[in-house]
């Protein structure tokens, strides 16, 4: 086992990319947090797992608990955190269950302190700011920036905050394994929805192979979950799945979600439902996300009825590159992100509804945008 020191430049080595959403490289903020800490800081390990499309941290928490808590011990004494908190959705129950039952089989052999924290629902909650919040006052909003919680976080301490499977792969990096794997949650038109542990050479299609084939044709593929982009599937099929691939033609693979939408189901429609979810979870404290985010599921909601208002169309368009970076997190960005990536990728069929046609069979497909079986 490498010094904690000595982990940190391995995982600079290894290239491990957060897999939270922002794919940050996680060697890097072990350093920046290490060196500020005076070894005073805070590591919460991130599993509130909010995104309705992705099972992967509730499972691999359920399942592997003592890899988990492995990389947050490591990481813990790489970056001089006497303290760990681990944070787990609270409808999460299976993963908290394991979770306290691996603390409890190894409490007599703990090097730092850790305790278990039950996120409040909500997407916003496991953001790192509202994380912060939630275990500092109560309340699981994000605040202003900066200071980011790496500078000051928990109880005003320099906080590591890094999801859980990000923490796993740190353990098993430490072991000599190459972080060349990661966890994806694969959803829509395949035969076996569910968890996939993927190799990162991986292309889309492979990934669609290992979920038991496509169960239809498929015309786009959602990317990194409701905070992702929609791509059509043509573009992404013969890519490889790891981020740099991916992010050098615009996509993320965000907290590692695939869904596939198939020929037949409406993109409009799959579109709304999101953006009603997304707007349903603004944590209401700033004025463009609260209103804009309203105002945008309102007018996807009438498109995909097909009962729009004259310019809802115009309206959205102009909406969608306004968003960004208007709120005090990056909730409305992503919002955003995946509107516009709507819009581009479903043209004709948002053209279509704004003359009060759909293009596809079904408007509902019952796959469509289900979230997957969950373990708990
Ligand atoms: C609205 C929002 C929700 C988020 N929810 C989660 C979450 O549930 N779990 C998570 O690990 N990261 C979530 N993140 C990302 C965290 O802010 C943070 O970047 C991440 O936990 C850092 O870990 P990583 O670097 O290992 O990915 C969310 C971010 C945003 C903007
Ligand atoms: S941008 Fe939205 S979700 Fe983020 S803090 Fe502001 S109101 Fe809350």
């Amino acid at each position: 086992m490498p010094s904690s020191r000595h982990l940190i430049g391995e995982l600079e080595s290894a290239n491990l990319l957060g897999r939270g959403g922002a794919a940050f490289p996680v060697g890097r903020k072990w350093r920046a947090v290490a060196e500020r800490a005076s070894g005073r800081a805070v590591v919460l390990a991130n599993g509130a797992e909010g995104e309705p499309l992705s099972l992967k941290d509730r499972t691999l928490m359920a399942t592997r608990p003592h890899l988990v808590i492995d990389g947050a011990l490591l990481a813990a004494e790489a970056v001089g955190a006497p303290d760990i908190i681990i944070y787990v959705g609270a409808k999460h129950r299976a993963a908290e269950a394991a979770i306290r039952g691996a603390l409890a089989e190894r409490s007599n052999q703990l090097r730092s302190r850790v305790r278990m924290m039950s996120a409040p629902d909500g997407y916003v909650a496991g953001e790192e700011s509202a994380a912060v919040h939630f275990i500092n006052a109560g309340d699981a909003r994000p605040t202003t920036t900066p200071p980011r919680p790496f500078e000051r976080g928990v109880d005003g301490r320099p906080t590591l905050v890094q999801n859980v499977e990000s923490l796993a792969m740190a353990a098993q990096i430490a072991r000599g394994i190459d972080a060349n794997t990661g966890l994806v949650t694969v959803s829509g038109a395949v035969r076996k929805p569910g968890l996939q542990e993927i190799d990162l050479g991986w292309t889309f299609s492979d990934v669609a192979a290992a979920a038991g084939g496509l169960a239809r044709p498929v015309q786009a593929v959602l990317l990194g979950g409701y905070f992702g982009a929609w791509a059509p599937v043509d573009e992404v099929w013969a890519l490889p799945i790891a981020a740099p691939s991916l992010r050098a033609r615009g996509f993320t693979l965000g907290c590692g979600v695939v869904h596939a939408l198939s020929e037949d189901a409406c993109g409009v429609d799959a579109t709304a439902r999101i953006m009603a979810y997304l707007a349903s979870q603004s944590a209401r404290q700033c004025g463009p996300c609260l209103f804009g985010l309203h105002a945008i599921g309102e007018c996807v909601r009438r498109l995909a009825a097909r009962s729009p208002q004259a310019s809802d169309l115009d309206r959205l368009s102009r909406w969608s590159g306004q968003l960004a970076g208007r709120g005090a997190c990056k909730h409305p960005d992503g919002a955003a992100g995946l509107l516009g990536s709507a819009l581009s990728v479903f043209a004709d069929d948002f053209a279509a509804h704004q003359q009060r046609r759909c293009l596809r069979r079904s408007t509902s497909h019952p796959a469509s945008l289900q979230p997957v079986a969950a373990v708990a």
